[in-house]
């Protein structure tokens, strides 16, 4: 292979278009790489943003062929052997406002971080003359979230944010809610974590797991969702469709092993919610998909199933 083409989209703030550069292939490059090499070889008016090339600063995140990568991490020859092509379509990361060409607009997003205040609010009791001290295992609950870069991977891929669900926080302000929320040093729980509850729609996230493949630093924000659901919970927060959801869910399984159906969006919703859905009921009845009549028995190895709750309890203290 002796040339590559990459195809950029465009924007000069009034028009989009896409336009094709082709140049001399070299392996064990960047995607960045290739960037710079348009940008000082063949066209000086194309906009991109980077600065450190160490994968640190965050700020070459693109997409390419419709996935978010962070260009300086990301080797061109993967790139080609995956899509198994020697052309490379580039786009800026989805679901932000695109300023020019690969620039996003970050400004929104970061206000919107602050309301989780993504800061220590320390807790002086717990300092001694050594400073605050934190033991092994209080370090490793927050050395995940500490790796973000914020480079918006995650929220390009994110499907809440693509099919525009109005509200939902970024994925990396739950990392950032989870950092603090789960610091032993902070004395503020709750201003990390309920505006996640109340302004972020923590109980929205589909758990489709975007956010964590599509981190190129290793960040889990899916999980950090999953853990503030949890200390919501802990905290009083229940009366809530999530928390219902959840319930009635663990109450089923650990019950029965298996799900009731029929009675979970009574119970997730509560009975007003659930008249509005009786044609849909209907007609899941006309197909003989749910039986009213149904009782519900325990399977055979629910004994196994409630060891398995058990334990899980305990890996979760
Ligand atoms: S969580 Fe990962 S993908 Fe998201 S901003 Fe942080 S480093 Fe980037
Ligand atoms: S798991 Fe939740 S936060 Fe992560 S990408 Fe999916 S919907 Fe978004
Ligand atoms: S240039 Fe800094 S993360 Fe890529």
């Amino acid at each position: 292979m002796d040339t590559i083409i990459f195809r950029i989209k465009r924007f000069d703030g009034t028009k989009e278009w896409y336009q094709e550069y082709t140049f001399k292939y070299e392996k064990k490059k960047t995607v960045l790489w290739a960037l710079i090499k348009i940008k000082e070889e063949i066209d000086p008016t194309l906009n991109f943003t980077s600065a450190c090339r160490s994968a640190i600063c965050g700020s070459c995140g693109v997409r390419v062929n419709g996935n978010a990568v962070l260009a300086c991490k990301t080797s061109l020859d993967e790139m080609l052997e995956i899509y198994g092509t020697t052309k490379l379509t580039l786009e800026p990361l989805a679901n932000y406002k695109v300023i020019r060409d690969l620039v996003v607009d970050w400004e929104p997003k970061f206000e919107r971080m602050k309301e989780v205040k993504p800061w220590l609010i320390a807790d002086e009791s717990k300092a001694d003359d050594k400073g605050f001290c934190q033991s092994e295992k209080e370090f490793n609950k927050i050395s995940n979230p500490t790796d973000c870069i914020l480079c918006g991977c995650c929220v390009s891929e994110c499907t809440q944010h693509t099919t525009n669900e109005k509200g939902f926080y970024e994925p990396f302000i739950f990392t950032k809610s989870y950092r603090y929320t789960a610091d032993s040093r902070d004395k503020d729980k709750g201003g990390h974590l309920l505006p996640t509850l109340k302004k972020g729609g923590l109980w929205k996230c589909v758990r489709c797991m975007q956010c964590v493949t599509k981190c190129p630093k290793g960040v889990k924000p899916g999980e950090h969702i999953s853990f503030l659901r949890q200390e919501s919970m802990q905290m009083g927060y229940k009366e809530n469709k999530g928390a219902r959801h959840a319930y009635a869910f663990f109450n089923d399984i650990h019950n029965t092993g298996r799900l009731n159906e029929m009675t979970l969006p009574i119970r997730t919703e509560g009975l007003l919610n659930t008249i509005g859905r009786i044609p849909f009921a209907l007609r899941l009845l006309r197909k003989g998909k749910i039986n009213p009549l149904h009782i519900q028995k325990p399977i055979k190895s629910i004994d196994g199933v409630r060891r398995v709750f058990k334990l899980a309890g305990k890996e979760a203290k």
